[in-house]
């Protein structure tokens, strides 16, 4: 038969357990990462995924290989410099796109180079 005891004890250890379980979870639960993942780009060609992460993890691609930069090691989006229109000197969004992207898929032999296996229809 449960004492009353028994019963304290009981519930004693259950409020335990749930205050661990809430610390616990505040703790550990990984902060919004401050890289995308994956980008999805909506453009005239067809949307392209760029799964970001998996360039930078698996692939074990520096930042600054794409990120170039020629002030500082920060992250801008290529349209700070790349405009809509380029020229000779700073290549349009889409041409330093195309350069970069398919550019060093071509390089290392590996990764979409067709339109249509970076741009779903
Ligand atoms: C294979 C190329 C590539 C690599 C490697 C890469 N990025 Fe990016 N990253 C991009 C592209 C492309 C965008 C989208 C830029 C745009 O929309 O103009 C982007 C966007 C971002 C953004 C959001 C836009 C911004 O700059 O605020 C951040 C932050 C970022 N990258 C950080 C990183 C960090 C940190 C690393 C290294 C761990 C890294 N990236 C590696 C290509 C790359
Ligand atoms: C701070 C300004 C700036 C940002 C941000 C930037 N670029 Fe550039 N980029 C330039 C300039 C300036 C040039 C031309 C001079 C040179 O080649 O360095 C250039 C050239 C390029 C070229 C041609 C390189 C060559 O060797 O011919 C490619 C490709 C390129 N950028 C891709 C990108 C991509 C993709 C992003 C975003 C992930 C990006 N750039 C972000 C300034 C920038
Ligand atoms: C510096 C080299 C490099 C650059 C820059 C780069 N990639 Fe890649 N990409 C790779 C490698 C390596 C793979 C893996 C190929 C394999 O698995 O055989 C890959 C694979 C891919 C794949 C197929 C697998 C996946 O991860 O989804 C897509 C799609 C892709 N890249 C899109 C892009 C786009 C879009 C850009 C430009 C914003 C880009 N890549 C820029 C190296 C690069
Ligand atoms: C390696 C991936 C990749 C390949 C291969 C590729 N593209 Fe793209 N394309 C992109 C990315 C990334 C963008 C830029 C998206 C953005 O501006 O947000 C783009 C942009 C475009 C745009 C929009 C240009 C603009 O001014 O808005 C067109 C059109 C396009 N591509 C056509 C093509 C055609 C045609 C081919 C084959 C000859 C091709 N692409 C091959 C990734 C690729």
């Amino acid at each position: 038969m449960t004492s009353q005891r028994d019963l304290k004890i009981a519930i004693i250890i259950m409020i335990i357990t749930l205050i661990t379980g809430i610390v616990c979870y505040a703790a550990f639960t990984p902060p919004a990462p401050e890289e995308p993942l994956r980008i999805m780009f909506q453009n005239k060609g067809g949307k392209v995924l760029f799964t970001h992460s998996v360039h930078t993890g698996d692939y074990s691609i520096d930042c600054l290989d794409c990120h170039h930069n020629i002030e500082d090691d920060e992250t801008y989006n290529c349209s700070a410099c790349h405009e809509e229109t380029g020229d000779e000197d700073l290549p349009s969004r889409a041409d330093a796109f195309h350069a970069q992207c398919k550019g060093c898929h071509e390089e290392i032999g590996s990764g979409p180079v067709e339109c249509n296996s970076c741009h779903l229809k």
